[in-house]
């Protein structure tokens, strides 16, 4: 029996409704959004019905559990990026993260600055930076890949100079699965004064994030891509940095005091947080951390390597299919985008519909990226928890089959 930890694959599958509701369904989207187990669903349940009240502004019981319970999510959210409470504010998620971090960064650039971003980031990652460069007269130049997918760390490192004030650098592609050397990164920009931004929307459910461990600037990621709820995501800034960034986002919740005249902050982490929270979200989100946890990470990166070492091969043993990302595993995640040839990868993804195989094929938010590798996008297959070795077998399959329709 398949098993994952001491844990069977049967019994983590049941854990996500949509299975035992669509047990057809081979699910391989999760670098869209991945499934959301009942745990995670009952927790925001519970707040809902039972302690539903806004937060750091009642003083009645249910107010005090309200805060208690997005406060201690805070904690355990920094737990789990081995982070300090103070340096984690809660967004809507990883876009409205770099959203703003770009807002807070914009006054720090002068003309002839320089912001390097990779050439596998995300839409979310490229146009905010892209704007404030444009904004503040400054250049936004982007680091290659090589032939083989992988970040050209020579380039990287000869590029850095003194006027690199900004590396945005995704820790893991949603295209090429690639996972890039963030230590290594920020430690080489670092020795030019550049402040690295992090994007670990594809990551954090794949692989341990230690933020400790990569001394980034600031990270980034989403809740819904790893087995929690969608509109929630985190923004970390290191300390130093968070206490040293006036708000850009104005309202309730962010200030101690405010006269005729004058505005206080409050300190960090909320005072990046104006408005009244997602905090069913929040909550959520730490049960989903709380259900990623006790799976363990030894576990999960072994079982979702052997899933991307089976489907990797399985699908080179197809005729002439192409995989666009590396093809060693000690660098790269379970998100595997590949073209087949004849075959444009929307009537692909549609085939595979069909036949209740879930992929996505196209641009992938990263349309630098993609149309510069092949014009009409790639398609993609990308693994999580609930992913079985019959959902891998499936995927192949429905190639084959779709091929035999269409040739
Ligand atoms: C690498 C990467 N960054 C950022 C995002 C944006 O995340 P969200 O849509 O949750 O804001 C995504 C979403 O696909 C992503 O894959």
């Amino acid at each position: 029996m398949e098993t994952l930890g001491s844990r069977t694959l049967d019994s983590i599958k049941s854990d996500f409704p949509i299975f035992r509701n669509r047990p057809y369904l081979a699910y391989l989207d999760a670098a869209a959004t991945s499934q959301i187990p009942s745990m995670v669903l009952e927790s925001m349940v519970d707040f809902e019905v039972n302690f539903r009240a806004n937060v750091h502004r009642g003083l009645y019981p249910e107010a005090e559990l309200a805060t208690q319970a997005y406060e201690s999510a805070r904690t355990q959210v920094a737990k789990f990026i081995e982070a300090e409470p103070s340096t984690v504010s809660f967004t809507s998620g990883s876009t409205s993260s770099l959203q703003m971090l770009a807002e807070l960064l914009a006054n720090r650039l002068s003309p002839g600055d320089n912001i390097l971003v990779s050439s596998m980031e995300h839409h979310s990652a490229l146009l905010p930076f892209r704007r404030i460069a444009a904004e503040r007269g400054a250049m936004l130049t982007t680091i290659p890949h090589d032939a083989d997918y992988r970040l050209d760390l020579p380039t990287f490192k000869l590029m850095l100079n003194s006027r690199v004030k900004i590396v945005v650098i995704t820790a893991a592609s949603n295209v090429l699965g690639t996972v890039n050397p963030i230590t290594e990164i920020v430690a080489e920009a670092h020795k030019h004064g550049a402040i690295v931004i992090v994007d670990a929307a594809q990551y954090v459910a794949h692989l341990p994030l230690s933020v400790k461990e990569w001394g980034a600037d600031a990270v980034v990621f989403s809740a819904h891509k790893m087995y929690g709820p969608f509109g929630v995501g985190v923004l970390y800034l290191q300390s130093s940095l968070g206490q040293s960034l006036t708000p850009t986002a104005l309202g309730g919740g962010m200030m101690t005091e405010v006269t005729s005249s004058i505005t206080t902050f409050a300190e960090a982490p909320w005072k990046f947080e104006s408005g009244t929270p997602n905090i069913a979200g929040v909550i959520g989100l730490a049960a989903a951390i709380h259900y990623l946890t006790a799976l363990g990470w030894p576990n999960i990166v072994q079982r979702e390597e052997e899933l991307a070492r089976l489907a990797l091969v399985g699908l080179l043993s197809l005729n002439d299919i192409k995989i666009i990302g590396p093809l060693t595993m000690h660098d790269r995640l379970g998100v595997i985008s590949f073209t087949v040839p004849g075959l444009h990868p929307h009537d692909l993804a549609t085939l595979l519909g069909e036949q209740n195989v879930a992929i996505r094929a196209g641009h992938h938010c990263a349309m630098p990226l993609t149309s510069s590798i092949v014009a009409s996008g790639v398609a993609r297959a990308s693994l999580g928890l609930y992913t079985t070795e019959e959902d891998i077998a499936r995927l192949i399959q429905g190639i084959k089959a779709a091929r035999a329709k269409l040739s």
